[in-house]
């Protein structure tokens, strides 16, 4: 076969399908002009692109491309002649005032709340209903209040375990929400109740466990006379609104530089009531948050004076609340932003 034969028959076919689309009137008939060309199974274009093994080898790169082209021609046409008679079809049904109403509408992909957003808010609520202040505080931040403002001096070995993110000799992002104390005092004289939440970043390869960014929740109570008393009721009424009633608490001795004394508290493992269990690794307990009295140097530095004020402080994740909570085994799920994760909530 010559090209010239080849490309004849091309032409003719693309004579044959300009005619009937000519004569097609409506939606309908357009549809079946597709039908009939393009089918998956039996359409003219499909049957011809299958001739293409018959041919000798030598005309099939000439075929193929002809075909090809006008595979392309008659798809571009279809589609803007289903476009041109769908259109023409919505306005007839208008004109007409003919509208069916009943039509379904077209669904729309709802978005869910973050889970760890969600929670953040409640811990914030609650807070919010104890009369605290919620600071929203920066996440790169000033070594001083990062560190040295919370008795962490450069030198310091605690400085060891935040293992930080610098941007320059001074600039960092902050390692943790505990800076909500320093912003707090710049700006509140006594009395002080202050709460912060929001996202921390440390230099921690991520696993199941670890995240290089997670959240926390901090807080600051500050006037006169405030005891370890007033840090434990406080801290009760905070733990049972945010997993249960019956919830137990526990306090062990903890160093942190900016509390003295500092305290690790543990709650009643909220799977097995203090049973033991895989989750509590048999002990009844988990370990929730770091907590203590604020320490006088932190309070002088910052200008309050330590002979007449004290204060309590803790600081708690919340993406491990979350994990206990939702029961969820891995803390990289919460970041992976997966809507089949995500949905659940
Ligand atoms: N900032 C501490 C941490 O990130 C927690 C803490 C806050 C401890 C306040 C005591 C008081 O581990």
């Amino acid at each position: 076969m010559s090209d010239h034969v080849i490309l004849d028959r091309i032409e003719e076919l693309r004579r044959q399908f300009d005619a009937e689309l000519a004569q097609a009137a409506s939606l309908d008939t357009c549809a079946a002009v597709r039908d009939r060309w393009v089918g998956r199974e039996r359409g003219i274009i499909t049957g011809e692109m299958k001739r293409l093994r018959e041919l000798p080898r030598e005309d099939r790169p000439a075929f193929g491309q002809a075909a090809n082209e006008l595979r392309n021609y008659v798809e571009r046409e279809l589609n803007a002649a289903l476009e041109r008679f769908g259109a023409r079809a919505r306005e007839l049904e208008i004109a007409r005032g003919r509208v069916d109403v009943t039509r379904p509408g077209f669904p729309y992909a709802l978005g869910v709340e973050h889970p760890i957003k969600r929670l953040q808010a409640e811990i914030e609520q609650v807070f919010i209903s104890l009369g605290f202040r919620v600071f929203d505080l920066p996440e790169i931040e000033k070594e001083y209040y990062n560190f040295d403002a919370l008795n962490m001096p450069r030198s310091h070995p605690a400085r060891d375990s935040q293992d930080t993110f610098y941007f320059d000799e001074t600039t960092l992002l902050r390692t943790h929400c505990s800076t909500v104390q320093i912003h707090a005092m710049k700006v509140m004289k006594p009395p002080v109740r202050a709460v912060s939440t929001g996202k921390v970043y440390r230099r921690d390869p991520a696993d199941a466990t670890h995240s290089p960014m997670f959240y926390q929740v901090d807080v600051l109570a500050l006037d006169e006379g405030i005891t370890m008393g007033d840090l434990k009721g406080t801290l009760e009424v905070f733990l049972k609104r945010i997993f249960h009633p019956d919830v137990r608490m526990r306090f062990r001795p903890g160093f942190f530089p900016f509390v003295e004394p500092g305290a690790e508290v543990d709650i009643s493992c909220i799977f097995c009531f203090g049973k033991g269990c895989r989750i509590c690794k048999q002990s009844g307990w988990i370990e929730i948050l770091g907590a203590g009295m604020v320490h006088p140097k932190v309070l002088r530095m910052s200008g309050v004076d330590d002979e007449r004020y004290t204060g309590f402080a803790w600081g708690m994740g919340i993406d491990r609340v979350a994990l206990l909570k939702y029961e969820v085994d891995d803390i990289r799920l919460f970041f992976e932003n997966d809507l089949r994760f995500l949905t659940q909530f």
